[in-house]
């Protein structure tokens, strides 16, 4: 499917690992809704900023969020594991159902929701402290105290994010003195470090060169099928290479949902066809 969206495209592929490993995916999981998301609105204050948003995001895959700047992309991204709540003011209407728990319910514990759905940023934000102490934190706060068993955490979750063999030798060093493009995949590791099921990324590439952001598409290629993903991007080529669920907003609201490939090669709303060949955003 990603290598047909990016021949339509005409968009170098960079992995074909990829496109292998969804062929391996068990039927099931494509079709599994992990996020549910029913009649959401969203407003900061008396601003609305989602408008009636319904969609289910299936478990396994990778679901690209694209749209213009300001169209709420952030905003829905950051209601799935209430990020959004640290923020005065705001309110919302509707649900989200994330494993079958309603995470708005009254129930709903905010250390483990965010445990459970992991959260990467555009600009990368490692804590002060040694590369090894940032991907430890999470573990540790979760209660994880044997040293050994932390060791172990960090080494998975560094090799899971294909930085292990970058940093294996110098795990105590400040975790600032690393490249942008290996922050952003420690960042990762941090997420991964508490097993979450899910990971949100908000334009985790944006601020990268080109070679960084292979990295962590290639990234985000190796996590499919093991984690949920939702991606915000403003790269159309991104989206084609790493997703295969789109959906596109404007002005707050869902316009367009579906394969990937079908949303780039045949969009049912013109306003997704006049956002995917650049006429606007
Ligand atoms: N903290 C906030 N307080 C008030 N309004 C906000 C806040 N964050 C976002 N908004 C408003 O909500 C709307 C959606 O913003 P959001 O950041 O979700 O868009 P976006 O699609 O992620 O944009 P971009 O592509 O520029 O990152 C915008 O009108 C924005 O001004
Ligand atoms: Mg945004």
């Amino acid at each position: 499917m990603r290598h047909s969206v990016a021949h339509n495209l005409d968009i170098p592929m960079i992995n074909t690992a990829s496109s292998n490993k969804q062929s391996e995916q068990p039927q099931s999981q494509t079709s599994t809704p992990c996020i549910a998301v029913r009649d959401l609105n969203f407003y900061y204050g008396d601003t609305q900023a989602l408008f009636d948003i319904s969609l289910d995001i299936e478990a396994g895959l990778v679901t690209a969020l694209i749209g213009p700047s300001g169209c709420g992309k952030s905003t829905f991204l950051r209601t799935i594991n209430r990020m959004n709540d640290l923020i005065a003011g705001t309110r919302h209407e509707g649900e989200i159902v994330v494993s079958g728990h309603e995470i708005y319910g009254k129930k709903t514990d905010l250390v483990s929701l965010r445990k459970k759905v992991g959260m990467v940023f555009q600009r990368s934000n490692p804590f002060p402290k040694s590369i090894f102490e940032n991907v430890a934190y999470g573990p540790k706060i979760h209660g994880t105290k044997n040293k050994s068993r932390l060791a172990e955490i960090v080494e998975k979750s560094l090799l899971r994010a294909d930085l292990w063999h970058e940093v294996k030798d110098r795990l105590g060093d400040s975790a600032l003195a690393l490249s942008g493009g290996q922050q952003q995949r420690l960042c990762i590791a941090r997420a991964l470090a508490v097993d979450p099921e899910i990971l949100l990324m908000d334009e985790p590439a944006s601020a990268l060169d080109p070679r960084s952001t292979a990295k962590i598409e290639n990234l985000i290629a190796e996590l499919r099928g093991d984690y949920t993903i939702v991606i915000v991007t403003h790269n159309m080529q991104q989206a084609g290479r790493v997703s295969d669920k789109t959906a596109f907003f404007c002005d707050g609201k869902l316009v367009e949902y579906g394969d990937t490939e079908a949303i780039f090669t045949k969009p049912q709303q013109q306003q997704t066809e006049d956002y995917i060949r650049g006429r606007f955003g």
